[in-house]
């Protein structure tokens, strides 16, 4: 599973990348607002940091079908046809999908919220489709097993659209996607730094260093 960051601040993006083993970013309108910015130099230094092989989905902001497409095709001529075009699952979106499939434009669909919806989606030419796990949650259904349905249906199929979980509320529900065997997911930072802490992990490097130190001081290896 891949795991991309869904943010569009830049001094997050740079610290997760020099840390994490990340695949890309991902960001919507929401994330993009909160920046309060100019959006294509933002988009702009978003591609530089992380570079032209990662993977960079952006969401439009319409929601009418030629206007999403007008979007979709400003963005890959500003910025690369490497960029994955993130489209919401309605009516429009779905027209606007087979649209930029049409034109060879990568596509994710998102704010999934049904295994329909996801099939639609790559039926209709959509490279990945994004289920909002912990919203589904919220409302009282099961994230996880939408992602393990999806799965399902497009192993069923063999389709070769991807299953990108996103909105997530903790680690486990990114352990339960990873087992449902989604593609990818994308999470904030702050999940992100989440995965790696265990307090006993903590506990057994600060035991090595304690051991370490009473034979070898605090000479390194190379030292020695
Ligand atoms: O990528 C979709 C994601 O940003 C939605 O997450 O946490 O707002 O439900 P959330």
């Amino acid at each position: 599973m891949l795991y991309l960051l869904d943010t569009a601040n830049l001094a997050q993006i740079k610290k997760a990348f020099a840390i994490y083993p990340l695949k890309g970013v991902t960001t919507n309108p929401t994330l993009v607002s909160k920046e309060q910015t100019d959006f294509m130099p933002l988009m702009k230094e978003i591609r530089q940091i992380i570079g032209i092989d990662q993977d960079l989905h952006i969401q439009v902001s319409s929601l009418e079908n030629e206007e999403m497409v007008k979007e979709a095709q400003y963005l890959v001529d500003a910025l690369d046809p490497n960029i994955y075009v993130k489209v919401p699952i309605t009516k429009e979106g779905l027209i606007a999908i087979r649209e930029l499939h049409k034109r060879g434009v990568k596509t994710t669909a998102t704010a999934v919220f049904t295994g329909q919806q996801a099939l639609l989606a790559a039926r209709a030419g959509a490279d990945f489709v994004a289920p909002y796990i912990n919203r589904l949650n919220k409302m009282g259904g099961n994230g996880i097993a939408l992602v393990r349905e999806i799965v399902t249906l497009f192993e069923q199929y063999e389709l070769t659209t991807k299953v990108l979980g996103a909105s997530f509320g903790c680690s486990e529900q990114i352990q339960e996607t990873a087992l449902a065997k989604a593609h990818a997911i994308t999470l904030s930072p702050a999940l992100l730094e989440a995965l790696l802490l265990h307090p006993a992990t903590e506990q057994g490097v600060q035991k090595f260093k304690e051991d370490w130190e009473k034979i070898y001081g605090k000479r390194k290896i190379y030292e020695l």
